[in-house]
C-alpha cells in the first residue's frame, strides 16, 4: 500500500476527545504495554483517532503541567501502524498547543525524533513535568524524555 504524504493523512482522521475511564482507551494502551496506572487522573486528555470510514485508528493524550505540556500515550493499533497514522495523530493533537512539550518513551525514540522532538537529560525537563505520574513512578527511569523543538518565531 502507499503512504500517503503528511497532509492528506492528517486529513484522513478526525480526533474526538475520550474519557481516561473509556475501556478501549485503556485496552489498546495495555496492549501497546504503554502505562495505564494514572489515566483516569485529573488533568489529563485523551483523543481517539477516527477513519473517515469509521474506524478506530488509534489513541493520544495530553497533560497538562503548568504552563507546559506532557504528550502521553500515544498509540496507533497495530494493523494501522505503518501508514503514517502515527504522525498525523501526534500533529493533530499537538495543532492547537502553545508552550513546550515533553514525552517519555522507551521504545519509539526514533519516531519521536523524525516528528521534531529531541532527547534531552532530566536537568532540562520543568518539575512540574519531572513530577507526572508518569516521569516520577510510572516510566522506568531509563525512559527517553523528549522536547519538541519548535521554529523560532
Ligand atoms: C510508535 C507508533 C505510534 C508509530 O505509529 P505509526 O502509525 O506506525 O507511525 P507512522 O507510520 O506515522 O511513521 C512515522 C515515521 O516514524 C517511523 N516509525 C514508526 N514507528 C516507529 C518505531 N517504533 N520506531 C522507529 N521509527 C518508527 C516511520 O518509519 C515513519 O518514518 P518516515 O516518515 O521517515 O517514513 C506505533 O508504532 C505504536 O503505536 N507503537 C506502540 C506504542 C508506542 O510505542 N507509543 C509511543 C510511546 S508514547
Amino acid at each position: 500500500m502507499l503512504r500517503a504524504g503528511g497532509e492528506a493523512m492528517l486529513s484522513a482522521i478526525a480526533l474526538h476527545e475520550v474519557a481516561g475511564s473509556d475501556t478501549r482507551l485503556r485496552e489498546a494502551l495495555r496492549a501497546a504495554d504503554l502505562p495505564t496506572d494514572d489515566i483516569e487522573d485529573d488533568g489529563r486528555a485523551f483523543f481517539e483517532a477516527v477513519s473517515r470510514d469509521g474506524q478506530t485508528i488509534g489513541y493520544a493524550g495530553l497533560e497538562r503541567c503548568g504552563g507546559d505540556y506532557l504528550l502521553r500515550s500515544v498509540v496507533i493499533l497495530p494493523a494501522h501502524q505503518g501508514y503514517g497514522f502515527g504522525r498525523a495523530i501526534v500533529e493533530a493533537t499537538l495543532r492547537d498547543v502553545d508552550g513546550d512539550v515533553f514525552l517519555a518513551t522507551t521504545s519509539a525514540t526514533s519516531f519521536f525524533s523524525s516528528l521534531g522532538f529531541s532527547e534531552v537529560s532530566r536537568a532540562e525537563v520543568p518539575a512540574a513535568v519531572l513530577s507526572t505520574r508518569q516521569l516520577s513512578s510510572i516510566c522506568p527511569s531509563s525512559a527517553t524524555i523528549m522536547k519538541l523543538n519548535r521554529p523560532p518565531t
